[in-house]
This record gives C-alpha cells, sequence and structure tokens, in this order.
C-alpha cells in the first residue's frame, strides 16, 4: 500500500479546502470526485505556468455514430464494405461555425488576443497557450500540480474538482483538457506498480529506471515475463511450453501468403520510451523467418516518436515492441510491410490524443498538415468547403492498427472517453479495424486496480475495474487464452490463467452496443457468475473481450536473449497479423478492406468461425472473475480465431 508523507497529508487537505466560486452566468461543465489513486496535490499549478489549452468542440450527428457505423460494418447491411471517405468523415462531424464563433469569442472576449486562438485540423479543437493564470479564470476552477507517490520528478498538472463554463459557451462544448483528466503516465520507476499493486508474480523482478515505461497511461499492460529460455524448442508438440510462431499458425491454421501488400497495410502502434531493438528483431527473424533478417517496420513518428532509445535497453522498454513486431511481422511475412506508428518523445511521451490526433490530421489536412489559421481554412458551413479526398491528407491511417496500452476507465472522465471512442468510431467508418489488447488482470484494471462501491479505485475493493479504451464499443477488444500444460494444439485452448489473466468485464460509462446485446445477454441469462449486486455493472453496457488468441509462453528476442512472455500484448498483434491477411484476399479481388469488424463477429455465422473457448476464467478483486462458456464471455470473447472458416465468410460479404 502506498504510504504518503504526512507532510503531503496535510497539504492535500489544506489544498482541498479552497473551492472557487463559480463566476456568474457559468456552469459546471465537468465533474470528477477523487483523483486516481497514488495521486496527491502538491501545491497550487505556477501562475505563470503554459498550458496547451485545447476546447474539444460539439460535433454534430455524433448521436447518429452508431447507425452509420452499422450501416458499413454489419453484414446484412446493403452498404456494408462501403466505408466513409476521410473528407465525408471530416464534414459530417465538423463541428458548427457557430461552435467555433461562440467559443472563440468567449475566449476573445475573456482576454485571449485573437490571434493566439487557432482552429486545428479537422475543426473540431480550438486550440490556444494559456497561462494557469488564464485557464483558471476561464474556468472558474483551480489547477494543481499532483504528484505521483513520493516521487517529486513525477508529476502531473490538473485542476481540482471540476470546472465551469458560460452556460451559452458550455453547450457547444464537448471537453476542455487538460483539466481533469489522469491521460498521463507517472514518470516513475516500474518498481512502484509493485508498491501499488498487490502484485506477486515475475513482474517483481522489473527494473527502476528514471524515466517512464512506456506511454500513456496511468498505468500500461506490459507483457509479463518468467525470464529468459535456454534451447527454443520449435515443435508443434511443446506449444504448451514455449510458442512461436508455427505453433500459432497451427493453432489458428493460419498460412496465407499475400497477394496485394502494396494495396494492404498494417500498423502496430508504441509509445515511447517503449521502442524495438533492431538487432533483436534480426535474431529472431533469423530463427523463425530468415528471409526477413534485416526488414524493419515503415516508421511514423508522431509527436516526436522515435527508435532504439539509448536510455533504457532491457526487456521493460524493449519487451513490448520486440514482441509486436516480431511475431507480427514474422506472421505476415516478408512481402506484407508493417507499419509503426510510434508516438511521443522521451520525456513527454505521448497519449492516445496524440495518436488520434495525427490521425484526424488526416481525416482532412490543409496543405500538407500544418495547423491553419482557422479564419484562412475554415470551410463555408453552408457548402462550398472541401468535399473532396483530393484535400485530405497524404497519410491515411492503416487498415488495421494494433496496440497494446490502456487506462483503467475510472481514472479518466467519461466526457473525455466518450469523445476518444467517437475517434475510433470515425476510423472504423472509414475501414479500420482498431485492435486493442484487453488487459492482463482479468476482471481487476490496469495493475490490479479495482474499486470501491462508489466505483472509485481502491486497490483492494472487490468491485470490477473495467479498462479503457478496450471497453469502447468502437474497438476490437483482444483477450488471451493459453495452450493448458501438458495438451497439445489439437486440444482446445483455455483463457489465459498463467502469469495473466485474460482482461474482461462491463464498462461503467459505455452502454451495450447492438452488435452484442443478445450475445451479453445469454452469457447473463444462462452463466451468471453469482457475485454480490454491484460487484460488476449489470444494467446492460458494453462488455469485453470481443475476441482473444494465445497470450502465454511467447518466445521473444530481447537485448539478445529469449524471454517467455506473457500478456494480452501477444494476443493483440497476432490477431492483427491474421485480420490483416484476410484484408489482403479482399483486396485482391477488388473489395474493402473488413474495417469495424464487431458487427459481423457476433453474427452465429461468424462466432461459429471462431474456437469457442470455455474452460478457464479471470480472477480479480479478490474474485475468480468470470467464467469461460459456451458462447461469448467476458474472458475470452467468441474464441480464437480460424483463419481458414473466418476467410472464407469474409470473401463471401460484398
Ligand atoms: C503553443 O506553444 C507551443 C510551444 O511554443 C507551440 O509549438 C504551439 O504551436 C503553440 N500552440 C498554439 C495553439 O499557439
Ligand atoms: C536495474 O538497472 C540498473 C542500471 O540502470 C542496474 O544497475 C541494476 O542492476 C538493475 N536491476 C535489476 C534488478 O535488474
Ligand atoms: C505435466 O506432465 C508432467 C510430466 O508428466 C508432470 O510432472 C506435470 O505435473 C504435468 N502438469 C500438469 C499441469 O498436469
Ligand atoms: C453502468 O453502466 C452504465 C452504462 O452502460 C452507466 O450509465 C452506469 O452509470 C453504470 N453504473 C455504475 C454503477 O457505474
Ligand atoms: C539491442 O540488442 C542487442 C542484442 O540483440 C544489444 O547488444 C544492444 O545493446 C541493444 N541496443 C540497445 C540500444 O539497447
Amino acid at each position: 500500500m502506498m504510504v504518503l508523507s504526512s507532510r503531503l497529508v496535510a497539504l492535500a487537505l489544506v489544498l482541498y479546502v479552497t473551492a472557487v466560486p463559480a463566476p456568474t452566468g457559468h456552469i459546471v461543465h465537468e465533474v470528477r470526485d477523487i483523483i486516481p489513486r497514488g495521486w496527491t496535490a502538491v501545491r497550487r499549478a505556477e501562475p505563470d505556468m503554459v498550458l496547451p489549452f485545447r476546447v474539444g468542440l460539439v460535433q454534430p450527428n455524433l448521436e447518429n455514430i452508431e447507425e452509420y457505423i452499422m450501416d458499413v460494418s454489419h453484414p446484412e447491411s446493403p452498404n456494408y464494405g462501403k466505408h466513409w471517405t476521410p473528407a465525408k468523415v471530416a464534414s459530417t462531424f465538423r463541428p458548427t461555425k457557430e461552435s467555433v464563433d461562440t467559443v472563440r469569442t468567449w475566449l476573445v472576449e475573456s482576454g485571449v488576443a485573437s490571434e493566439r486562438v487557432k482552429l486545428g485540423t479537422g475543426g473540431s479543437w480550438i486550440k490556444v497557450n494559456v497561462t494557469i493564470e488564464e485557464a483558471e479564470r476561464l474556468l472558474g476552477t483551480e489547477y494543481y500540480v499532483y504528484q505521483f507517490g513520493e516521487d517529486e520528478s513525477h508529476t502531473h498538472v490538473a485542476c481540482h474538482e471540476k470546472y465551469h463554463l458560460p452556460e451559452h459557451v458550455s453547450k457547444h462544448v464537448e471537453i476542455v483538457s487538460p483539466t481533469l483528466h489522469f491521460d498521463t503516465k507517472p514518470r516513475g520507476p516500474a518498481g512502484q506498480w509493485q508498491k501499488l499493486g498487490s502484485r506477486d508474480d515475475a513482474s517483481a523482478s522489473s527494473n527502476s529506471s528514471a524515466h517512464a515505461i512506456g506511454q500513456p497511461g496511468f498505468g500500461t499492460s506490459f507483457p509479463k515475463t518468467t525470464g529468459t529460455v535456454q534451447g527454443i524448442i520449435d515443435q508443434l508438440e511443446n506449444c504448451d511450453e514455449q510458442i512461436v510462431p508455427n505453433c500459432l499458425r497451427a493453432l489458428y491454421d493460419f498460412d496465407y501468403y499475400p497477394l496485394v501488400p502494396e494495396k494492404n497495410s498494417l500498423a502496430i502502434v508504441e509509445y515511447t520510451p517503449q521502442a524495438y531493438n533492431a538487432s533483436d528483431l534480426d535474431i529472431f527473424f533469423g530463427n523463425f523467418s530468415p528471409s526477413q533478417v534485416g526488414q524493419r517496420p515503415i516508421l511514423y513518428s508522431i509527436d516526436g516518436g522515435y527508435l532504439e532509445t539509448e536510455d533504457g535497453g532491457g526487456f521493460y522498454y524493449n519487451g513490448e515492441s520486440n514482441l509486436d513486431l516480431q511475431y507480427s511481422m514474422t506472421l505476415v511475412g516478408p512481402r506484407q510491410p508493417v507499419q509503426l506508428y510510434q508516438a511521443g518523445d522521451f520525456y513527454e511521451g505521448a497519449s492516445f490524443g496524440n495518436l488520434l490526433d495525427a490521425l484526424d490530421a488526416s481525416y482532412c489536412t490543409f496543405e500538407g498538415g500544418d495547423d491553419p489559421e482557422f479564419d484562412a481554412t475554415y470551410p463555408d458551413p453552408h457548402g462550398g468547403g472541401y468535399e473532396g479526398p483530393e484535400n485530405c491528407g497524404t497519410v491515411s491511417p492503416a487498415y488495421i492498427m494494433s496496440t497494446s496500452y490502456g487506462y483503467t476507465e475510472a481514472d479518466l472522465t467519461p466526457a473525455y472517453e466518450q469523445r476518444q471512442c467517437a475517434e475510433y468510431a470515425k476510423l472504423g467508418l472509414m475501414g479500420i479495424t482498431v485492435l486493442y489488447s484487453s488487459g492482463d488482470y482479468g476482471v481487476a484494471g490496469i495493475g490490479e486496480a479495482c474499486l470501491d462501491a462508489d466505483g472509485q479505485v481502491d486497490w483492494f475493493g472487490h468491485t470490477f475495474a473495467p479498462a479503457f479504451p478496450v471497453d469502447c464499443p468502437y474497438v476490437t477488444a483482444v483477450g488471451a487464452t493459453r495452450v493448458n500444460p501438458n495438451s497439445t494444439i489439437f486440444e482446445p485452448e483455455s483463457a489465459c490463467e498463467q502469469i495473466i489473466q485474460s482482461g474482461g468485464g462491463f464498462s461503467n460509462v459505455f452502454p451495450v452496443p447492438s452488435y452484442q446485446a443478445a450475445a451479453v445477454e445469454h452469457y447473463l441469462a444462462n452463466y451468471p457468475p453469482g457475485y454480490p449486486d454491484g460487484t460488476y455493472n449489470t444494467s446492460g453496457s458494453r462488455a469485453y473481450p470481443d475476441i482473444s488468441a494465445n497470450g502465454a509462453n511467447y518466445v521473444v528476442a530481447v537485448q539478445g536473449e529469449y524471454y517467455l512472455v506473457y500478456g494480452t500484448s501477444c494476443s493483440s498483434p497476432v490477431s492483427a497479423a491474421i485480420f490483416s491477411a484476410i484484408n489482403d484476399a479482399r483486396l485482391a479481388i477488388g473489395k474493402s478492406p473488413i474495417g469495424f469488424i464487431n458487427p459481423a463477429i457476433y453474427t452465429p455465422e461468424f462466432m461459429a468461425a471462431f474456437n469457442d473457448i470455455t474452460t478457464g476464467s479471470n480472477p480479480g478483486c479478490g474474485t475468480e472473475g468470470f467464467y469461460a462458456q459456451p458462447g461469448w464471455d467476458p474472458v475470452t470473447g467468441v474464441g480464437t480465431p480460424n483463419f481458414v472458416k473466418l476467410l472464407a465468410l469474409w470473401l463471401a460479404l460484398p
């Protein structure tokens, strides 16, 4: 348990009694009741500190987004596969001129010089650098410097409890940042996690470092390792002890030769300081795919993301990236390039917002991507603005994106999560498949966080803690399975309960999407786990994971040695490789990519093309968690992919 020094506690108490009254005519725009566990307000933020203030404007038509995405993603829809152009996405959700003008006028009338105010690409954020003093005045709030634990180098600036907006402005605004959201990575030793959680496994050997271990997040879901292995056994009989690419090919019936790699794309997303090590890739390729020795992912650097940190080699810097790239690149094979979206520089890191910004810019970038002065570029809302894709960015997002990072849902606010989730829906509308690993802590959140009865993070609570963004109904959540000990790949896998537990559960923010309702109802009606009321959300909310894939005993080369690695971090890139092959086959016959797959995979035909996992559970928060059962379950989703069956189904769709 975290022990705060009495000085900090005393300060926090003193700080908490000073609440600012709302300026007249202002209403509360967003509230958070409590700050995430481990953080303490240590002082008021310096008045002259500069904040990258961003106002997220209300987006028209957002209330129809489920309808839009179902229209292009449900196999029975006549518009299946008719994905939207970036320009159509941009123009459908582009905030109105009235919203832009209202917010801008408010800023200017509050004393922010007009030339300081910029409209972001895509038109949905107004951006302005303001001092803390200005931000406090604008929002009727107080900003504090929060510190994680006792580490003074490890801080985050956020406002206290709530912020206000003038009533007439509030209705044009979804969210203002940075305000209440702890979308930051604690910049401290990985070992701190051990102090907070009670986790007692191989990850406890994690090394300390002066820098953040990966971004983003108040917690990340890194792969775990039990250490190095001597002697790799590349034999199908040994997949219960060591997973190598051939095990996965055999398990998921996956053998594919790409036909149109130049038309196809997939990307792995990594957050600095996580980075891959090139010589480790070659060691792995040398053993498992010799023709790929020397092959590298195509780097897209986002907000300063770069490769190969000098400062931090080791499992905790290279483990995630090496794993993701070694397996995805080997499985798609030498013909299909893999893209790497490397986000964030070493010191500031990045959050999912940075990635989404980068992709958002590509919805419709004006003249190559620089932030426009908004008067010059804001399109006429009555038509005559940009319409065609020719005005949009040159970098379009890859057809499949796999990410293995996450937050605990309770550490952010619903408005923040809803806004970000809508961005994933937009990617889906454009035909992009967004995969997220479901987390490694079973029904607990990142780092084994659980909740108290009020829904706040409590490391010793018994209420399940869903994770974000994997609980967003517009991403595909990937859980973990394993080959049972002393079993072969020809016997059914179980939910992974070895070193890690497959993340799964029910969101407290997002209602159940229509595509999933019947599957979730079936599970709860037939296999209710029988926990006391309030243990998890039974009101009919988005449940995850959607699918699963093996996540135990992966052989991964890190710093010249092979490690045994565990995690849903393994499952997501492997699934990405399999779905990418299906995209290739569809693209080769002139069809669209598979895009947002959830509405398809919950149909009976597709569910039958997954290997249903019916054994194992995902313990957490002092419980056994949920049990894998016939049909969909919140441990392994609809099951693991059978490539051959899925390929046939997807090729048959328009
Ligand atoms: C805010 O300041 C940073 C750093 O000087 C600059 O890069 C950025 O463009 C500024 N943003 C705006 C909206 O002026
Ligand atoms: C952690 O890394 C430091 C160097 O940064 C090293 O001296 C130390 O032995 C390492 N500790 C462990 C447990 O690996
Ligand atoms: C697997 O087999 C080995 C050798 O036969 C045995 O020692 C071990 O207990 C078995 N493990 C399990 C989980 O059954
Ligand atoms: C349960 O989830 C719904 C969204 O589906 C949410 O509105 C509700 O507040 C959640 N309940 C609790 C107790 O968090
Ligand atoms: C990369 O890994 C190799 C071993 O494969 C090691 O010798 C080298 O130091 C690593 N580089 C960095 C920057 O960690």
